[in-house]
């Protein structure tokens, strides 16, 4: 079965798309197949995952407005072999006004999806193990669309003040999308990004975290890197550009964590 997760947070700069990415990566790294579908018009995640995404590029904005399938806007992501994207370009700014016009104007996302997973098994391709989208620091038509599709709710949370600000209206939204179009959506993980462990203010904000959302907290935190925060602008994940570096081993670990054990 192929697991499906919003990475959301309507606050900016958390670190949705530095997950999403290397999290996706380190997945595909180690044998899981991978399909990332990128829900913001910034394409921050199509620039980090080395793939095209000027104007004109067909992308999600297709998908979402044009019905456009999955299938024919997905590319390869350069260096690994079992990720797959979606781009974003800066059309899709433009979607979460153009989408409130449409017909199922929550479910176009969840409908492209399921289309592609059951084109993919009558193919007899290789089945998606994951399915990660990243989503806009908003909670507007393009977030919806991501909750309506995914099963999970991946919330990066960053070790910071206001860590927890806006998260309550975070899950009150998720409610919504369950009451009405989505009854199996789910919070967690919850993921801890940015940590510094010199300074007593992340190791608070981690521990209110966990008091909070308990379990649902992966056990690794990630840490403060500057090396995770250059890695896009040569278009390379953390993997590929440092190995071996804090944030390559904890994106590794969480994945790992995420993952579960084989089945
Ligand atoms: N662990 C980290 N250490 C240092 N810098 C980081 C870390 N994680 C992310 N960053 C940097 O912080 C900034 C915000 O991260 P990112 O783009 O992943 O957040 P986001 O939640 O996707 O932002 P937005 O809301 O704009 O989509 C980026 O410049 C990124 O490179
Ligand atoms: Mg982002």
């Amino acid at each position: 079965m192929t697991r499906i997760l919003a990475v959301a947070n309507q606050k900016g700069g958390v670190g949705k798309t530095t997950s999403t990415v290397n999290l996706a990566a380190a997945l595909a790294e180690t044998g899981y197949h991978v399909l990332v579908v990128d829900l913001d018009p910034q394409g921050n995640a199509s620039t980090a995952l080395g793939i095209d995404h000027h104007s004109g590029v067909p992308g999600t904005y297709e998908v979402l407005t044009d019905d456009a399938r999955l299938a024919d806007i997905v590319v390869n992501c350069p260096d690994h072999p079992r990720l797959w994207v979606a781009p974003a370009t800066l059309d899709l700014a433009g979607a979460e006004i153009e989408l409130v016009s449409l017909v199922a104007r929550e479910t176009r996302l969840a409908k492209a999806i399921s289309e592609h997973l059951s084109s993919h098994r009558s193919q007899h391709a290789v089945d998606l193990d994951f399915i990660f989208i990243d989503c806009p620091p908003s909670l507007g038509l393009l977030t919806i669309n991501a909750f309506v599709a995914a099963r999970e709710v991946l919330l990066p949370i960053q070790c910071e003040y206001y860590a927890l600000e806006g998260v309550s209206q975070l899950l009150r939204t998720m409610e919504l999308v369950k009451a009405h179009l989505n009854p199996e959506l789910v919070i967690g993980p919850v993921l801890l990004t940015m940590y510094d462990g010199r300074t007593r203010l992340s190791t608070q904000v981690a521990d209110e975290v966990r008091t909070h959302f308990t379990d649902q907290v992966l056990p690794t935190v990630i840490p403060r890197s500057v090396r995770l925060s250059e890695a896009p602008s040569f278009g390379q994940t953390i993997l590929t550009y440092d190995a071996y570096s804090a944030g390559a081993i904890a994106y590794r670990s969480a994945a790992t964590e995420l993952a579960g054990p084989r089945g």
